[in-house]
């Protein structure tokens, strides 16, 4: 199946009180596991590339590592650009095939974000892409742009800023953050901003950031292997299968990606020390990132047996 826009995934999501998970993706292995994943639950799926991503692995090789993913499966794939930056990114994201960009100007004031998100609108809609944006700002790191504390989203902006964008989705600020380390306290999400943007827009996908739930498996992992992630602490998986629930179709997840690959490869080489072809250690680690999303797939998102 070629690869599609996310309009009907998030549509059928909508109805059906599920999310779809976008997956950050830099190399083949990543690419494999989720892919796997995908195919074993009967699941939709968004591949998502950042510009950090596009600049490590060249975009050429992604396209033709998403076009493999269209042959080797047929599942509904959304091939989508995290935190675009530009309009000139998005636009060459759209002339390369992507499926859906992100034009993230959430750190400018609200006209600028408005004016940049309508540009990217305009032509990525003329070419069948559709568009995410983001108002409000999440804690942590964002693309090199680090606050310390949440400003959450304004649900009295959202109506305004959809209906003069024309913007497909939108992403929101209500707690979550990037990385592994969310939550000082006790993890709290503001579900009430969650209802209170869905009440303003019936109907409409919203996209939660910064969602990976840190499983204590892979920090224990870390540790006990000879790293360190003291003090990581993700969303919890029941925070998140309430906001799928609820209008939140796109839940976007890379750092539980990265900890399973660095906690399997970590237990790899301490129990083999002698390896060193990278097969030995890659192919478990495509298998770790598997079985991690076919769990996200099941117990938080909710869809399996959606494709
Ligand atoms: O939100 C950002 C994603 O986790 C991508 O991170 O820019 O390090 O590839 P990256
Ligand atoms: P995590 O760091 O929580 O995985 O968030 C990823 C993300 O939001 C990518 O855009
Ligand atoms: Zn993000």
């Amino acid at each position: 199946m070629p690869l599609v826009t996310t309009t009907e995934m998030f549509k059928k999501a909508y109805d059906g009180g599920y999310a779809i998970g976008a997956f950050n993706i830099n190399n083949m292995e990543t690419i494999q596991g989720i892919v796997e994943a995908g195919m074993e639950t009967r699941s939709p799926l968004i591949l998502q590339v950042s510009k950090g991503a596009r600049q490590y692995a060249n975009v050429t090789y992604l396209k033709k590592l998403m076009e493999a993913a269209t042959i080797e499966s047929d599942l509904p794939i959304a091939f989508h650009l995290d935190h675009g930056d530009s309009f000139e990114l998005c636009k060459d994201c759209v002339d390369n095939g992507f499926t859906s960009v992100m034009i993230d100007a959430s750190h400018m004031p609200f006209e600028e974000n408005v004016k940049l998100t309508r540009q990217v609108v305009e032509y990525a809609h003329d070419h069948g892409v559709v568009v995410e944006a983001e108002l409000g700002k999440l804690a942590g790191i964002e693309e090199h742009v680090v606050s310390d504390s949440h400003q959450y989203t304004d649900p009295d902006e959202v109506q305004e800023f959809v209906s003069r964008t024309g913007v497909d989705s939108l992403a929101i600020a209500i707690g979550t953050s990037h990385g592994a380390y969310k939550f000082k306290g006790k993890p709290e999400l503001r579900f009430d901003i969650l209802a209170e943007v869905e009440k303003r827009l019936p109907n409409f996908p919203i996209v939660l950031h910064g969602a990976s739930s840190v499983p204590q498996k892979f920090v224990d992992l870390i540790d006990q292997y000879g790293g360190n992630v003291k003090g990581a602490q993700g969303v919890p998986e029941e925070l998140l299968r309430k906001a799928a629930s609820m209008a939140v179709c796109k839940i976007n997840i890379d750092s539980d990606i990265r900890l399973a690959i660095t906690a399997c490869i970590r237990q790899h080489f301490a129990e083999h020390p002698e390896h060193f072809d990278p097969r030995q250690y890659l192919a478990p680690a495509r298998t770790a990132i598997k079985e991690m999303v076919k769990h996200k797939i099941i117990n938080v998102l909710g869809s399996n047996d959606k494709a």
